[in-house]
């Protein structure tokens, strides 16, 4: 494949779509690995992928095995998804919500996602799913930008019981912010502090240059 090898030494872009979420959809090859991008940042693949990978190693990959029900929030080219199924082997089932139809074409066409058989995608804003589904998750990643901003309701009050709520008893939040000024440092510490005892929440800062992760366990 000359676009993979050609791709160590310059990126090569295979397409390029116009998105309302996300300003623009790149699929690239990139030091030979094909990644997704929107315009200003890396969605699927590439450092995002590493950042998930650690933190599901922070969880625990023989932990996750064991899990039944992971939600996904926010899919684009599901990488997260890739590394649970390919690299834990994870065999119970994945739910994938995403908002954007187009992002979940081109992970069909370009990373194959449709071949992954524990995989349900769900085309819904993940605030109006997490209101109305009545599944209960053991893993809960919460992974949503537009470009790269982070929706203010990832940080409200409403959303984040919403998900406490469906998260079992013993299960994990993996949330991934960026932090691009003080003003976001700010909101993270503000969200840290809206978990009480019933919680054991971890942060975990500079997991690659803008991204602060947390892994959140639901004690009670
Ligand atoms: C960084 S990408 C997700 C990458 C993915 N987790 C992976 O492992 O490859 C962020 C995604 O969030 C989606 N998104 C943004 N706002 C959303 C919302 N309100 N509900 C669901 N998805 C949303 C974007 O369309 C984009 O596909």
């Amino acid at each position: 494949m000359f676009a993979k090898f050609f791709s160590y030494f310059i990126p090569i872009n295979v397409i390029t779509k116009n998105s309302s979420v996300s300003k623009s959809l790149e699929v690239t090859w990139n030091n030979g690995e094909l990644v997704l991008d929107s315009k200003n940042t890396n969605y699927s693949y590439g450092s995002l992928q590493r950042i998930l990978r650690k933190g599901l190693k922070y969880i625990g990959f023989e932990r996750i095995k064991e899990f039944e029900n992971i939600l996904v929030l926010g899919v684009a080219g599901a990488s997260v998804i890739k590394t649970l199924v390919d690299e834990i082997k994870f065999k119970g089932k994945i739910t994938g919500v995403e908002i954007d139809s187009n992002i979940i074409e081109i992970a069909n066409k370009y990373f194959k996602i449709n071949e992954i058989k524990n995989l349900e995608i769900i085309i819904d804003d993940a605030f109006e799913y997490v209101l109305k589904t009545k599944t209960k998750y053991d893993l809960i990643i919460i992974d949503i930008f537009q470009d790269t901003k982070m929706p203010n309701f990832l940080f409200e009050d409403y959303f984040i019981n919403r998900i406490n709520f469906i998260l079992n008893k013993n299960g994990f939040i993996l949330f991934n912010t960026m932090i691009i000024n003080e003003k976001d440092r700010i909101r993270n510490l503000d969200y840290k502090k809206k978990f009480d005892d019933n919680y054991s929440l971890r942060m975990y800062p500079k997991v690659e240059e803008h991204n602060e992760l947390f892994t959140i366990k639901k004690l009670i």
